[in-house]
């Protein structure tokens, strides 16, 4: 086979779509990256993940061993404020704070 062969017209033709075809999966493959990045994601948090989030912005995240569940209970209602938590938030915050202080009362 010659070199020129390559250059005929066909060969050129054929090079066309196959650039135009590479260009079209690319606008398929950017528009389905679009939608992924763009849905809405329904993701529900942990309590320790909340906490971790929300917590540690003024100070350092403290062990939920630190405060009884009493305790816990009161410093949320404060932190709660400080920390401009809705109501669901804060319950599941304080149920993990609770669930993993370790201690009775
Ligand atoms: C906007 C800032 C801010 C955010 C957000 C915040 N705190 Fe605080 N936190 C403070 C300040 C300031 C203090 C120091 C004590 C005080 O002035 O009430 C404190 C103190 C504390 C203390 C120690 C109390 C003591 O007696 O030593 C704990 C425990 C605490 N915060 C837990 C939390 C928890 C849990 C959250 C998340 C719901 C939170 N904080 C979010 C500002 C914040």
């Amino acid at each position: 086979m010659s070199r020129s062969r390559l250059h005929t017209p066909r060969v050129r033709a054929s090079f066309a779509v196959a650039a135009a075809g590479a260009m079209f999966v690319g606008a398929v493959v950017i528009t389905i990256a679009k939608d992924v990045e763009t849905a809405p994601v329904k993701k529900k948090l942990s309590g320790e993940q909340l906490y971790a989030i929300n917590c540690a912005r003024c100070h350092a995240e403290r062990y939920p061993t630190e405060w009884t569940k009493g305790e816990w209970k009161t410093l949320m209602t404060h932190m709660r404020v400080r920390a401009n938590l809705p109501a669901k938030q804060s319950e599941e915050i304080l149920k993990y704070l609770q669930e993993n202080c370790g201690t009775n009362p």
